[in-house]
């Protein structure tokens, strides 16, 4: 783990104090010895020096910000930045092109994203001309990494709001033009309910998201993650959902998913019947894979027939 990583896990209170990388350096160790009767009184005083951990040295730059989480991106960001942040082309998505195909473009319209992890598509969305970006984001690692693209890449017309999906939702009177939820719903507990209330604020949604299929249970290193199924009723749709843990992915600082240790993931079937019955007349499926890497997947662009030019 790098000495940046390490000074983050401590601002966030992940895991143990560790001590600062200089303590076994013997000209360090002498430098103790001369310590001021001033530091003294800090450490007395509990406060030490870590803070000055926190601090960068050299002129302002995106790397450097983007070093504040170093070790923890999923994305890969534009070149210069590409060489220092993750892998997945969230930057450059086909699902967010196809998306973009389908609906014949996003010019100026109001759109909540829901769940951006790293702003990646939030950028797509604002390079495409959207008027405004408002995305909600639980997990407050990601929610500050949005804030550091947002500064590096300088985006204007998108606002990230700390909190959660389902208290957005159920509090939000507003309305959109689209609602993203990429990536989103089979991290939720409750995904029948989420799903609902998306459908309450946009006449067009797009989703990604996984499924459940039996076809996982061929797959050792999916099923794994499967526990009990549990039959449910919300008004007169029944369905089942399947209870997903997320184990050993949550030691990961740069852990992306739902915000308990389990979440429930539906049947394809159940999640076209939600929309459905929401509404949704035109339902256009892309990006459909039985067997994704971490299981059955698919695109979604939902809208209500008076949004469909
Ligand atoms: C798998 S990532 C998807 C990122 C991106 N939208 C994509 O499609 O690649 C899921 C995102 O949703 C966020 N998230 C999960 N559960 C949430 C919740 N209950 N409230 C707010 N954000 C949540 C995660 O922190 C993460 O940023």
């Amino acid at each position: 783990m790098s000495g940046i990583t390490r000074r983050v896990s401590r601002l966030f209170g992940g895991g143990p104090r560790p001590s600062r990388e200089t303590d076994t350096d013997p000209s360090h160790q002498a430098a103790v010895a001369r310590t001021t009767s001033s530091q003294h009184e800090n450490a007395a005083l509990g406060s030490g020096d870590a803070i000055l951990d926190s601090y960068v040295q050299g002129a302002p730059s995106g790397k450097q910000a983007l070093e504040i989480f170093a070790g923890e991106w999923s994305s890969r960001l534009p070149p210069p930045y590409d060489v220092i942040t993750g892998s997945s082309e969230l930057f450059e998505d086909a699902r967010i092109k196809w998306m973009l195909e389908v609906i014949g473009g996003i010019e100026g319209y109001r759109i909540l994203e829901l769940g951006p992890l790293e702003a990646g598509h939030t950028t797509m969305l604002e390079r495409a001309g959207a008027g405004t970006i408002t995305a909600v984001e639980g997990n407050t690692r990601a929610f500050l990494k949005c804030l550091i693209v947002k500064e590096v890449l300088g985006l204007e017309r998108s606002h990230f709001l700390c909190g959660d999906i389902h208290g957005f939702l159920a509090e939000c009177t507003d309305r959109f033009d689209l609602c993203l939820a990429s990536g989103v719903l089979y991290h939720m507990r409750d995904p029948v309910e989420v799903l609902n209330a998306m459908a309450r604020v946009s006449d067009r949604l797009v989703l990604w998201t996984h499924y459940y299929d039996p076809a996982v249970l061929d797959h050792p290193e999916i099923a794994v993650h499967f526990g009990s199924a549990t039959e449910r009723a919300i008004g007169d749709l029944t369905f089942t959902e399947h209870r997903y843990e997320y184990g050993e992915a949550l030691a990961w600082n740069g852990f992306c998913g739902g915000s308990a240790h389990y979440a429930n993931w539906l049947e394809r079937d159940t999640i076209l019947e939600c929309l459905r019955r929401a509404g949704f007349d035109s339902i256009e499926i892309g990006f459909d894979e039985v067997m994704a890497q971490h299981g059955p997947a698919l695109a979604i662009v939902a809208r209500r027939g008076r949004v469909v030019h």
